[in-house]
């Protein structure tokens, strides 16, 4: 199992702390936060390291703004929803200028919270440029990343600044990197993991790690059609390109743990009528947009036998109505199992469980989305290796 150094029983008392965080939000059009939980789950380390006299220096992220100032992307929009939430004042350093950052910082008293403005307004960032990394450094005694999203990530605030800064995990990213190890090592007499998304390529190396210690692995969503040519269940079409179908052709081949459902409920549009159609029925003009009640009732069969269960990506268009049933019975199911571990992680993923309102009875709900798959494909991760005990 993964351990970082924590920052349970560590003296920060009198440091400066800088504390990578994820505030990589949705936000909608008019500048609302859609969903708050990266910020609710910032606030345990946040509040452990004020409560010991020191002064935290927010650092993260938020979209990509390539390097350059953008007023949308800046966090001083947010500033008064992040004080509201984490119940704290919070200073903003905006640091077009190096040395006043500094300044503001060591001007002000300990037990400030301070949170500098998205640090991806430099191109530092990203390249993890040394001179950016010595000037971050430069800002604290001490570096804590609690920012689980990024940390697949190598970048100056990641991985640059745990190079020169004595470098612990936070409370949030022990706990995420923790309950996901678990979940996927840990030995089970029956285990599902239930994949979803359209890229195979990207899901080859989490199907293989995966393999490793799961009993069955669901196929859903947008793989569906290519594993379903690739068993010859349904024609070649212009939809999906070759290298597809060979790649889907190739894990069946060589792992016998996939379920792909068969019969599904298709449309030839979004917004148009829902059709049950078994495989064989299926035409080129026909999209899947969610699986049948005979699929889904195999699928409910092996949730329902499962001590562990792991899910990213919702099976069908859960926002239509015509198209939720899949995702309904499958939450429903992983809810009425007794499994000992349920974890789901990934944007659209969290988004349907918080939909069907179902987010208490999950063990754990990731707050990452590239990096839950990354820890799902097994990849040797930098922003982890530098935490290491
Ligand atoms: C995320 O939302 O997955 C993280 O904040 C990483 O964002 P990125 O893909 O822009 O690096």
């Amino acid at each position: 199992m993964i351990t970082v150094k924590g920052i349970s029983n560590q003296d920060f008392n009198g440091k400066k702390c800088l504390l990578r965080l994820d505030l990589n939000i949705p936000i909608s059009e008019n500048g609302q936060i859609l969903d708050d939980t990266r910020i609710r789950e910032s606030k345990p380390s946040i509040d452990y390291l004020l409560e010991q006299n020191t002064k935290v220096i927010i650092v993260s992220h938020m979209g990509r703004p390539k390097g350059k100032y953008s007023s949308e992307l800046s966090f001083e929009n947010l500033l008064s929803d992040f004080e509201k939430i984490l119940k704290r004042k919070i200073v903003l350093v905006p640091f077009s200028d190096q040395e006043d950052a500094l300044k503001i910082i060591n001007s002000l008293d300990f037990g400030t919270l301070f949170l500098l403005d998205n640090i991806r307004f430099n191109k530092g960032e990203e390249s993890s440029d040394s001179e950016f990394i010595k000037f971050l450094s430069s800002l604290a005694d001490v570096f804590i990343n609690d920012g689980f999203g990024t940390i697949h990530r190598n970048h100056s605030s990641i991985t640059g600044v745990a190079n020169l800064l004595p470098s612990f995990g936070g409370i949030l990213l022990e706990k995420e990197i923790e309950k996901i190890s678990q979940c996927i090592q840990e030995k089970a007499q029956n285990s599902t993991a239930i994949l979803g998304g359209a890229k195979i390529q990207d899901k080859i190396p989490i199907i293989e790690n995966l393999s490793k210690t799961f009993n069955k692995i669901i196929i859903t969503g947008g793989m569906i059609r290519p594993f379903l040519m690739a068993s010859e269940k349904i024609p070649n079409s212009k939809k999906i390109n070759n290298d597809e179908i060979n790649i889907a052709k190739k894990i069946l081949i060589e792992n016998e743990k996939i379920f792909v459902p068969d019969q599904l409920i298709c449309s030839e549009s979004i917004d148009g009528e829902p059709v049950l159609l078994n495989a064989s029925q299926i035409k080129e003009s026909d999209n899947i947009f969610d699986i049948g009640p005979n699929s889904l009732a195999s699928i409910t069969n092996m949730i329902l036998s499962s001590d562990k269960i792991i899910w990213n990506g919702p099976p069908g268009v859960y926002e239509k109505s015509n198209f939720q049933n899949g995702t309904k019975k499958i939450i429903d199911s992983i809810v009425e199992s007794n499994a000992s571990y349920k974890v789901a992680g990934g944007g659209s993923t969290v988004a349907a469980i918080n939909f069907f309102s179902a987010t208490e009875f999950f063990t754990h709900i990731s707050t990452g989305g590239g990096a839950f798959l990354s820890l799902l494909e097994g990849k040797f991760l930098q922003g982890i290796e530098v935490l290491k005990e």
